[in-house]
């Protein structure tokens, strides 16, 4: 296998471009380098990157507030689509050439990337790389987190925060698609309308409106059978508001704040369950046996596109640093991605 990766050595060049964090700060800390074209290792392939999706947690460790796992790429970037450039020892399913987008430790934002082969996904069908790179960062973590830890059924109330996040219109298309009734939280009527039109049955100017009494309203008095929760702060104790008998609330974020105030006695009466994740240190095995999930039972839906990821902008790599500038702003639906050539 190791013959591959000298056999296609050649076309590889020693060199590659990358958008690395020159010190902790705002976007402007972005900037192009040179770099070393990483070499794959047992188990590992090298994908010529065509486009790098831009994630929020890149945005934490851009300011220093999320440091890449021991081992992983210091270079920011989550996710990426391109062609398989190199293989490792180990490696039987991925050919030279092959299109692909993959979950990434790190180290997106670049023109080569090396990631664990169990990472790696083919394009769903009809694809562009753009909207690929769009994808794998979002799938995995909303269908661990919804499905598989919060275990949401079809038939059941699924109420997601930042419904018109990358994260977001992700989980309401998925929900959606897999029979549950979607109720979403959006800062805004344009947001709120998205929401509508990707499949949420419910949207919640969180502004305007109280979405405790909006989801009991909505579900007859019974409330939510799951809630993904991006927020946190004070919204810990109006979710447990929210929650049905049985409930179960899943945290991937705390952007409202890690400290909070709540009523604990609704876990009892309620017999809920309040649990969360993060995807980036989990091990190369569980990453994929949730890639295996994702490609048996989501690829055929974007296969022919009943879901699709909702694409706000593309920028250049090099232009990285306007791709953190829109995210802050907070105006995005759906994703950004970088266009790597
Ligand atoms: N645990 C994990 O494994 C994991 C993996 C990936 C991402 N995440 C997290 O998931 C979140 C979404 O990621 P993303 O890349 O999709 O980000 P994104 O597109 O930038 O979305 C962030 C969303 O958070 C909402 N928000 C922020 N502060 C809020 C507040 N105080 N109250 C209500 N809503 C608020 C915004 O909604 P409005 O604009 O409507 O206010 C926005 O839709 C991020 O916090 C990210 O760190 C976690």
């Amino acid at each position: 296998m190791m013959g591959q990766f000298m056999a296609s050595a050649q076309k590889i060049p020693a060199k590659m471009t990358a958008i690395a964090i020159s010190e902790p700060g705002g976007p402007r800390v972005l900037k192009p380098e040179t770099r070393d074209v990483p070499m794959p290792g047992p188990g590992e392939i090298l994908i010529r990157v065509r486009a790098a999706g831009v994630n929020r947690p890149d945005v934490q460790q851009r300011k220093g507030a999320y440091p890449p796992p021991p081992g992983a790429s210091d270079l920011p970037g989550l996710e990426a689509s391109g062609e398989v450039a190199a293989l490792g020892d180990e490696i039987s399913r991925w050919r030279i050439g092959d299109r692909v987008c993959a979950l990434t430790p790190g180290g997106g934002y670049a023109e080569y990337v090396k990631v664990h082969a169990g990472s790696v996904l083919p394009l769903p069908a009809g694809f562009t790389h753009t909207e690929a790179a769009a994808v794998p960062e979002n799938y995995f973590t909303v269908w661990h987190n919804v499905f598989e830890r919060g275990g949401l059924k079809s038939g059941e109330t699924l109420l997601v925060h930042g419904g018109s996040s990358g994260i977001g219109t992700t989980a309401i298309q998925l929900a959606s698609a897999f029979g549950a009734y979607v109720i979403t939280t959006a800062g805004s009527e344009e947001k709120c309308d998205a929401c509508l039109k990707l499949g949420a049955d419910r949207a919640i100017n969180y502004r305007e409106e109280d979405f405790v009494a909006a989801v009991k309203d909505a579900t007859a008095g019974k409330g939510a059978n799951v809630i993904l929760d991006m927020v946190g702060g004070d919204y810990i104790a109006r979710n447990y508001e929210a929650a049905a008998i049985e409930g179960r609330i899943v945290q991937i974020a705390l952007q409202g704040g890690a400290v909070a105030s709540a009523d604990f006695s609704k876990i009892m009466v309620k017999r809920l369950t309040h649990t969360g994740s993060t995807l980036r240190p989990r091990t190369v095995e569980f990453k994929a046996a949730i890639a295996a999930a994702l490609e048996a039972q989501v690829w055929p839906l974007l296969g022919t596109r009943r879901i699709a990821p909702v694409m706000d902008m593309i920028y250049p790599l090099t232009d990285a640093w306007r791709a953190h500038e829109r995210i802050e702003e907070g105006e995005h639906i759906g994703k950004i991605v970088l266009d790597v050539g």
